[in-house]
C-alpha cells in the first residue's frame, strides 16, 4: 500500500518534470470557447501544454448557441450568436464533424442548429476541456511587451480585471458576429423595420409582411426562403452573378442593389420601387478584434486581416495564431486541422520559415489579387485551394491529413446548392474511404423524427 503510494508519488514528479521540460513551460491563451477554442484545447491538453481559455459567455459552442433575445445579454454584453430558430447546417455530416468524434448516427444528415450544439457541448466534455476555460470573462486587451504577450480580460458580472502574461495567442473569437451594415440613403426616412441578419431569430414576425432581403450570401439565401413561407411577398435584391437554379415560389422578386429608401420603400437601381414593411439586411459581417492594439503587427480591416501565413499565423508576431480565417472551405473541419498545426509549432514539432519567406509567400498572393482589381477580402478564400491547403498543413507541421473527400463532398454539395436549395439538405453522403464517397436521398421519416422543419415551397 505505502510502496504504491510513494510509486504513484515518484510518477507523478517524474510526469510533471518530463512535461516541463518538453513544452519548457509556454503558457498559451484562446481566446472563444467556439470550435476554434475548443479544438484548440483539445490537443493542447493532449500535448500537455499549459494553457487558458477565456470565453466571454457562460457557454460553450460560440455562434452554434441559439438566443431568442437579440441586442445585450443579461450581463450587458452584446449577445454574440447569429444563429436563428430554424438554421440547420449548410454542409452535410462528414465535413461538420471534429477529428475522431463522429456525429451520432441518428441524427439527419443536415442537423438542425440544436444538435450541432449539443454535439459541442459533448466534445467539451469527452476531451474533459471545460476545466481549462474561464467563463465570463471578457477579453479586452491584447498587447505585445517585450517577448510576451499581455492578455488582460474583465469577469462580465464583476468586473474585476485580470491581467497575465503569455507566450502564445490563439484567437478563436470568431467573425460572424458584427454586422456589417450598408447604411444605404434615406434609411432614417423608412418607416418599417430594419435589421441585420446577425439579428434575425424567428420568421413569424414576418407573417403576412412585405419583406425585402439584401445580399445573396449563405445567409441572404437561407434566411430568405425561410421568411418567403411565411411572408406576402420576398423582394429580394443582390448582385451576385451566381446562376441559382432554384424554382422559387411566384411572391419572390429579384431586385438589383438598393438606390434609396423614402418612407413607404425602396427605389431600386434600376428606378423600380418597391413598397416593403421589413428590410433584413445579409450583407455579411466584418472581422473585429477590438481588444488588439498595434502591437499585434496586424493590418485590421472589416474586410481583411493581413499579413498571415498559411491563413493563420500572423507574420509580423508569429506567436499569435488567428483562426478560422478561411472562406468557402469545410469551415469545422479547417478548423480542426489549424488548431492541430497550432499545437504541433507551440509543441515545437516544426518552426516557420523565416519571416521573409513567409511575408514573400503571402506578397505573392495579394499581388494577384490587387493585379486582379479585387477586394483584399479575397485574401480569405480557400474554394478549389481548399484540399492543397490541407495537404500544405501535413507537409509542414506532420498533422495526420485532412482527407481530400472532404474538399470533394463540398464540391458536390455545392452543386446541388446551385441546382435547388429547397432540396440540397435532402442528401446524404457516406464517407468510404479517404477519397470516395456516396451520396443518396435521405429517408425522410429521419428528418420527421428530429422534427425537422422544412420549407413548403420547391
Ligand atoms: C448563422 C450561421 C450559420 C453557420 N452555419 C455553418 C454551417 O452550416 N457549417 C459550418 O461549417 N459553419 C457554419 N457557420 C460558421 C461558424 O461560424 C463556424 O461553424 C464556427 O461556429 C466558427 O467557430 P469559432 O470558434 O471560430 O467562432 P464562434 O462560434 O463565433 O465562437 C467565438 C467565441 O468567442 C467568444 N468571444 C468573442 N470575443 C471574445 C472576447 N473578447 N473575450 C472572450 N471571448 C470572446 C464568443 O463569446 C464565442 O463563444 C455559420 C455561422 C453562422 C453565423
Ligand atoms: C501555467 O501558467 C500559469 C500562468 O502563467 C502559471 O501560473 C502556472 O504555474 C503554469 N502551470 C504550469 C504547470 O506550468
Ligand atoms: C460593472 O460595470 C458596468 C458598466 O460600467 C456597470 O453598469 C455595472 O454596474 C458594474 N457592475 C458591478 C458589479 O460593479
Ligand atoms: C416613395 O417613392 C416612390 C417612387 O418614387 C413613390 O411612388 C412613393 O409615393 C414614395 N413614397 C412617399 C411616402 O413619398
Ligand atoms: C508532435 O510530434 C509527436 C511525435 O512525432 C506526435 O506524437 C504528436 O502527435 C505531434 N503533435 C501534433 C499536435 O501534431
Ligand atoms: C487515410 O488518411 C489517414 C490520415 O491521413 C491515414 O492515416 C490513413 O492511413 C489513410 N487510409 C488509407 C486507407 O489510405
Amino acid at each position: 500500500m505505502v510502496r504504491t503510494i510513494v510509486f504513484v508519488f515518484l510518477l507523478q514528479i517524474c510526469v510533471c518534470v518530463y512535461s516541463k521540460t518538453a513544452v519548457k513551460n509556454k503558457r498559451v491563451c484562446v481566446i472563444g470557447a467556439g470550435i476554434a477554442g475548443l479544438s484548440s484545447a483539445r490537443y493542447l491538453k493532449e500535448e500537455g501544454i499549459n494553457f487558458t481559455v477565456l470565453e466571454a459567455t457562460r457557454y460553450v459552442g460560440g455562434t452554434w448557441r441559439y438566443d431568442p433575445r437579440v441586442g445585450t445579454d443579461e450581463n450587458g454584453q452584446p449577445l454574440h450568436t447569429s444563429m436563428y430558430k430554424h438554421l440547420r447546417t449548410n454542409l452535410p455530416k462528414p465535413t461538420m464533424e471534429l477529428r475522431s468524434f463522429p456525429l451520432p448516427d441518428n441524427l439527419p444528415s443536415f442537423p438542425t442548429w440544436k444538435d450541432f450544439y449539443h454535439y459541442l457541448q459533448d466534445y467539451a466534455e469527452h476531451f474533459d476541456i471545460l476545466k481549462h476555460i474561464q467563463f465570463l470573462h471578457n477579453v479586452v486587451l491584447v498587447t505585445r511587451v517585450d517577448d510576451v504577450w499581455k492578455v488582460k480580460h474583465v469577469h462580465v458580472q464583476t468586473n474585476e480585471t485580470f491581467e497575465e502574461e503569455y507566450d502564445y495567442v490563439i484567437l478563436g473569437n470568431g467573425h460572424f458576429s458584427k454586422p456589417n451594415m450598408p447604411n444605404n440613403p434615406g434609411e432614417e426616412l423608412f418607416k418599417g423595420t430594419i435589421i441585420h441578419s446577425h439579428d434575425y431569430r424567428d420568421p413569424e414576425l414576418y407573417r403576412n409582411r412585405r419583406v425585402l432581403i439584401v445580399g445573396a450570401g449563405p445567409s441572404g439565401m437561407d434566411i430568405g426562403m425561410d421568411v418567403g413561407e411565411v411572408s406576402s411577398r420576398l423582394v429580394h435584391s443582390h448582385h451576385s452573378k451566381i446562376f441559382y437554379r432554384t424554382p422559387f415560389p411566384a411572391h419572390f422578386v429579384k431586385k438589383p442593389d438598393i438606390k434609396e429608401f423614402n418612407e413607404t420603400g425602396v427605389i431600386f437601381k434600376d428606378d423600380s420601387y418597391e413598397e416593403v414593411d421589413d428590410v433584413i439586411y445579409c450583407t455579411g459581417f466584418q472581422y473585429d478584434y477590438p481588444f488588439l492594439d498595434e502591437t499585434s503587427g496586424l493590418n485590421l480591416n472589416p474586410k481583411s486581416v493581413t499579413p498571415l501565413y498559411r491563413y493563420m499565423v500572423n507574420i509580423n508576431q508569429p506567436s499569435m495564431i488567428v483562426l478560422g480565417l478561411v472562406v468557402r472551405a469545410c469551415l469545422v473541419v479547417a478548423l480542426d486541422a489549424q488548431a492541430r498545426y497550432t499545437t504541433a509549432l507551440i509543441k515545437g514539432n516544426f518552426t516557420l520559415p523565416p519571416r521573409d519567406q513567409m511575408m514573400e509567400e503571402w506578397q505573392k498572393r495579394a499581388d494577384t489579387i490587387r493585379s486582379k482589381g479585387l477586394s483584399m477580402s479575397y485574401i480569405h478564400i480557400l474554394a478549389e485551394k481548399e484540399d492543397q491547403y490541407y495537404a500544405d498543413l501535413t507537409e509542414e507541421s506532420g498533422i495526420e491529413r485532412v482527407p481530400p473527400v472532404m474538399f470533394k463532398i463540398r464540391t458536390l454539395d455545392t452543386e446541388a446548392k446551385l441546382e435547388n436549395l429547397y432540396t440540397f439538405r435532402n442528401y446524404e453522403y457516406t464517407v468510404l474511404d479517404n477519397f470516395t464517397f456516396t451520396r443518396k436521398l435521405e429517408d425522410p421519416a429521419v428528418r420527421r423524427r428530429f422534427n425537422i422543419w422544412q420549407p413548403k415551397s420547391g
